[in-house]
């Protein structure tokens, strides 16, 4: 059993393959304690504040509902001095004498680095520009579910703006696990160089081939999960015009689906999905552009393929484990 306490999730980089299994392997312990209806004391007496500076429905109600299974409260903190009046360092300080844990989403991954540097206490990072590191737990976890082969013999392809928080940490946790996984986007919108390396050069370490392909259905060729995200992220919407141009050739459809060869393909997305026009957003873009679908088309996300409801309870799994295995004393 590994030892997380007092650790903080910043990013998928922090912990070792070893680590992302075991917080996998609990998760998944943790589920069927809920489904057998039991409640728990793993968090008991904790005080926990979920900072949000973007929206969610997800990882907000995920790191709820996961606390109060286990006996912790929570403060939901949206409008605070911090970094207004505030210093990061001050606020941190601050929050590490009032509580136990911290989640933290927002625009950038400096303040939830320094959360942690100064708060004393364990921060988890809920979304930043750069990462996402929750989800992709929970994303392993439901392959896990669904597939009875390794990670080690498996192969994901991302689908899309494969620069953004959640191809990153794809990236990241497919390399340390020693999963294949290929980038299937314009040049434009590759991963980060650096980044794109380092993952390179941990996946020859891992048995993990790293890389990037211009042709989407090139790019499914075996895969065993594809993966998608919305082609413009929170804090880019001005962006929606270029992105659309880019990425409507790598709309998830069931021809490319097909292109995999794999009958048994599982499709995945971190939600919310543009997939029809019951939205606000959906909406304004059919008016704009005449799409009434993004980055998946409504028959692949509504198919025997598509386990995103999976993936989205498993968010509250997983984000449970992550808490016990790090807020204990
Ligand atoms: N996947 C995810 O993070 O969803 P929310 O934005 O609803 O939290
Ligand atoms: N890339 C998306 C993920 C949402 C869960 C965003 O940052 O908006």
């Amino acid at each position: 059993m590994a030892n997380l306490a007092g650790r903080s999730l910043l990013t998928l980089k922090d912990f070792t393959a070893d680590e992302i299994s075991y917080l996998i392997d609990y998760a998944i312990e943790l589920k069927a304690k809920k489904r057998a209806g039991k409640r728990g004391t793993l968090l008991s007496g904790k005080n926990i504040v979920l900072i949000f500076e973007k929206a969610s429905t997800r990882t907000r109600c995920a790191f709820e509902v996961a606390a109060f299974d286990e006996g912790a409260q929570v403060t939901f903190l949206t409008n605070s001095q911090m970094g207004k009046k505030e210093s990061m360092e001050d606020t941190a300080k601050v929050l590490g004498r009032f509580y136990d844990g911290i989640e933290f989403r927002g625009f950038k991954q400096d303040t939830v680095e320094a959360l942690a540097k100064w708060s004393g206490i364990p921060v988890w990072n809920g979304l930043t520009d750069l990462y996402h590191p929750t989800q992709i737990l929970a994303d392993f976890m439901t392959i896990k579910e669904y597939s009875k082969k390794p990670f080690s013999e498996m192969k994901l392809v991302f689908v899309g703006d494969a620069r953004n928080n959640v191809a990153n940490s794809l990236m990241i946790g497919a390399a340390k696990l020693g999963m294949n996984f290929t980038a299937a986007c314009p040049e434009a919108l590759r991963p980060d160089h650096a980044l794109l390396t380092e993952m390179q050069k941990l996946g020859a370490e891992t048995g993990a081939v790293i890389s990037c392909e211009s042709d989407p259905f090139t790019a499914v060729h075996g895969a065993d999960i594809i993966y998608t995200d919305v082609w413009v992220s929170m804090g880019e919407e001005d962006k929606f015009e270029e992105r659309i141009a880019q990425l409507k050739p790598y709309q998830v459809t069931m021809d490319m689906l097909k292109a995999s060869g794999n009958p048994d393909v599982i499709f995945e997305h971190c939600l919310p999905a543009f997939h029809d026009i019951e939205t606000e957003v959906g909406r304004e873009i059919f008016s704009k552009y005449g799409l009434t679908e993004m980055e998946v088309t409504d028959e692949v996300f509504r198919s025997k393929h598509s386990v995103v409801f999976d993936e989205a309870e498993n968010r509250m799994h997983t984000i449970k484990a992550v808490m016990a295995a790090t807020c204990c004393s």
